[in-house]
């Protein structure tokens, strides 16, 4: 069963960049790309830190921390030091608006 959470107004986030959304003691990261949304967890799996205040380059998260990089539309690592994948959640835009897929 789908679970639509709004976040924020899709003009919020420019284009090839990446919010920090807080719901229900949890952390996310939305991604903005060629007009599309996008979200993931927001830590990196490699240590617990915010992906938010990493760099997004193409449909490439680069971490702040140690620069390990995922692809944001598929969570995919793309090599060390980050091995494990980031989980991501469907994300959708309505009337301006962002909502994403917590369930
Ligand atoms: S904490 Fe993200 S690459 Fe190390």
């Amino acid at each position: 069963m789908s679970c639509w959470t709004e976040v924020c107004e899709f003009d919020e986030i420019d284009d090839e960049d990446v919010m920090r959304f807080d719901h229900a003691g949890k952390t996310y990261a939305v991604y903005r790309l060629n007009n599309q949304a996008y979200a993931s967890d927001g830590l990196c799996t490699h240590e617990k830190v915010h992906l938010a205040d990493g760099l997004v380059m193409g449909n490439v998260i680069e971490c702040p921390k140690h620069n390990g990089r995922f692809n944001l539309t598929t969570g995919k690592a793309l090599g060390a030091p980050v091995c494990v994948n980031l989980k991501t959640y469907p994300a959708k835009v309505e009337d301006g608006v962002i909502f994403l897929d917590l369930a």
